[in-house]
């Protein structure tokens, strides 16, 4: 039966990892995939998580079952982390995933679920994997602008412009803080006028929120999402552990989903699990529970919080050097808006011609829309990209 499948289009940011570990030269660069590396290009696991570790594996005395969306404990610590009190506990449902793409992939089969013809709006750009799970899924994504390529800021109006041709149940994807893969954010005003938006058109928000902690700080990054759950009548939260907590390959997300109506939140519950039960059943425990281990105690989550932070202030860091050096060796303030951008990644606006030779010539690796991530630089090669950068004329 094999013989009549097809090939499937690879998948870019994979693709580019491939390309980079088979590439000879020591001088190489790797700014594709979103992991965060040290200085020592190192992808560190964190204190926190080691200690958390260490007592799970002294604590532990069973690994059966725990059940169909994980444990409660986890649910409740990562809706506390999230929305802290924007909302009440029973207006809220959740269930863990296998990170935060196997939420973003429930979301959309839950959306399909509850209203097949619903149209999901996605940023022009967005994380490509957005596109490729809601074309599997045979799902209509409508694109709304997003990045004004002049300025390397959101195009705002834009934004909204299109944002307001959604219908009620439609569905708007946004990506809660530490935009993939421009690195362009909505200001507070902003955020309000897509909120208004949302609410004139009846359109539901889904918010995917995988770096939270990686932009202007863990409190400041969950803002928007929890002053949207706070406006809007229901709200789909896709959330990601892999980064803030760099436990990439153990797999730990989490669906949210949000219900200010006066009926039950129990129906939702209870598709959640059902859900998780066709495509997995159970989700991974590991990851949640050293994350639910973390977030409820006071001394391994002050550690945590302060890793992070210094993640947060050495990839702000880079992004200030960068800018500053791609000044001084283009003579022009062309890449200020690098220093503007928050998170892992910018997108620096090179075509893909020009992101082709600066692999090829100067073995640096970006994705083909130019998105680079900023934690995959340290102090020496940030000379060598603002070089290949002005010599492949960007
Ligand atoms: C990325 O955008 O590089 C990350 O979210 C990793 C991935 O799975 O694509």
């Amino acid at each position: 039966m094999f013989h009549t499948l097809q090939t499937q289009p690879a998948d870019k940011i994979l693709a580019l990892m491939k390309m980079y570990k088979e590439d000879p030269r020591e001088q190489k660069i790797d700014l594709g995939v979103g992991v965060y590396k040290d200085a020592e290009g190192n992808t560190p696991v964190m204190r926190a998580i080691k200690a958390a570790e260490q007592k799970l594996w002294t604590t532990q005395d069973s690994k059966s079952y725990v059940g169909l969306v994980g444990d409660p404990a986890f649910s409740d610590a990562m809706i506390s982390l999230l929305l802290a009190d924007a909302l009440p506990r029973n207006a809220i449902a959740a269930a863990a995933t296998p990170g935060g793409t196997g939420a973003v992939r429930q979301a959309f089969e839950l959306i399909k679920m509850a209203r097949p013809e619903a149209r999901v709006f996605v940023s022009d750009p967005t994380w490509p994997n957005h596109l490729s799970i809601l074309q599997y899924l045979d799902m209509e994504a409508v694109p709304y602008r997003y990045f004004d390529k002049t300025t390397g800021a959101v195009d705002h109006a834009g934004m909204i412009e299109d944002i307001a041709q959604a219908k009620a149940g439609d569905v708007v994807l946004l990506h809660g803080c530490c935009h993939n893969p421009t690195g362009a954010n909505l200001n507070t005003v902003q955020w309000q006028d897509v909120i208004d938006t949302l609410l004139k058109t009846g359109a539901v928000p889904m918010i995917d929120i995988a770096y939270q902690g990686f932009g202007d700080g863990l409190e400041e990054d969950a803002q928007p999402t929890r002053r949207i759950v706070s406006a809007v009548p229901n709200c789909i939260i896709a959330a990601s552990c892999s980064k803030n907590f760099g436990i990439y390959r153990e797999r730990t997300g989490i669906l949210i989903l949000t219900h200010q109506e006066k009926t039950s939140i129990g129906l939702a519950q209870d598709t959640l699990a059902f859900l998780n039960r066709q495509n997995f059943s159970f989700p991974p425990d590991h990851g949640a529970r050293l994350v639910t281990m973390i977030l409820n105690d006071d001394a391994l989550r002050q550690d945590w919080q302060d890793e992070l932070e210094m993640v947060r202030r050495s990839m702000l860091e880079l992004r200030t050097q960068l800018a500053r050096t791609l000044r001084d060796v283009s003579g022009s303030d062309r890449f200020a808006f690098l220093a503007e951008h928050r998170g892992m990644f910018s997108r620096l606006g090179a075509t893909p011609k020009q992101v082709e030779l600066m692999r090829e010539k100067y073995g640096v690796y970006m994705v083909g829309d130019s998105r680079i991530n900023i934690a995959g630089l340290n102090a020496k090669t940030i000379p060598a990209l603002a070089q290949a950068i002005v010599a492949c004329e960007v």
